[in-house]
């Protein structure tokens, strides 16, 4: 049985429809990897996932429980188990680095200081940055946010990690550096994860799987060999960054500067 499945599902914004079929099974301990050009759908994947979204129609299920409907309640203990590293790095600017780490841990529960500590130096040191409890995000570069970010979401031991464009705007040595994250998280917890990205590189490297989701729905769907010698027209244009086939791609490779 899938961890994950979205079946049918259907979302719109107004007259923007995102999704109008969206059919996707991810499968427990998998790396699987979302790309599409701009605007296609793919934060909004991940925001379904966790339930910042409604879903207008379709199932979504979480390990055999429809989750589609679920009051926020009962949804708080599905997301527990689901962390999501947001676009963009998303601390907050008012807090210093160790109450960032330790915001879900005493969200979800009361731990005691002693309890905070231990975990927010286990964390910070599982993403290489021991010892910096006492900045404040405005001393960070963009790459340490980023891995504050993870060590955040990792605090609550997560059975899937979400992450939205994770090295968008970093150097490539920092690039590297969360690519290897993903991969040792992937590696020794175990953990599920859904990665959306521009960066093929990145997508070769850490997925298991890659989905191509274009005009509400899933297009193609293989691991990164089979996506490298598919002979889909669009796919491939799409991951060699070739001629723009629409506007969404033209989006794409500006924003890619
Ligand atoms: N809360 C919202 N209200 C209205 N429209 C929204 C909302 N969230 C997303 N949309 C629209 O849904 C579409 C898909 O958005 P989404 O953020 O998922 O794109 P994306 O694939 O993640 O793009 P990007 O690669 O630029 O991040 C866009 O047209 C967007 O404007
Ligand atoms: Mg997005």
């Amino acid at each position: 049985m899938a961890l994950i499945e979205f079946r049918g599902v259907k979302k719109a914004f107004g007259p923007k429809v995102v999704y109008r079929d969206l059919n996707l099974d991810i499968h427990r301990g998998e790396s699987l990897t979302i790309i599409g050009g701009s605007g296609q759908g793919k934060s909004v994947m991940l925001k379904l996932l966790i339930g910042l979204l409604k879903a207008d129609g379709g199932s979504i299920k979480y390990d055999g429980e429809e989750v589609t409907n679920l009051k926020e309640k009962a949804y708080a203990k599905v997301r527990k188990h689901i962390g999501m590293l947001f676009q963009g790095a998303a601390l907050f600017d008012s807090l210093s680095v160790r109450e960032n780490v330790a915001y879900g841990l005493r969200e979800h529960g009361r731990p005691s200081e002693g309890e905070v500590d231990r975990a927010v130096n286990e964390a910070l040191t599982y993403v290489g940055l021991p010892g910096i409890e006492d900045m404040w995000p405005s001393d960070l570069s963009g790459g340490m946010k980023k891995r504050v970010g993870l060590a955040r979401t990792i605090a609550l031991r997560p059975d899937v990690l979400l992450y939205d464009e994770p090295t968008t705007g970093l150097d490539p040595i920092n690039t590297t550096r969360i690519n290897r994250l993903m991969l040792k998280l992937k590696r020794t917890l175990n953990i599920t994860s859904v990665a959306v990205t521009h960066d093929m590189t990145s997508a070769f490297t850490i997925s298991d799987r890659i989905v191509m989701i274009r005009d509400g729905g899933v297009v193609f769907s293989g691991t990164p060999d089979e996506i490298r010698e598919t002979r889909d027209p669009y796919v491939r244009d799409f991951i060699e960054g070739n001629a723009p086939h629409d506007e969404d791609t033209q989006t794409l490779l500006r924003s890619a500067g």
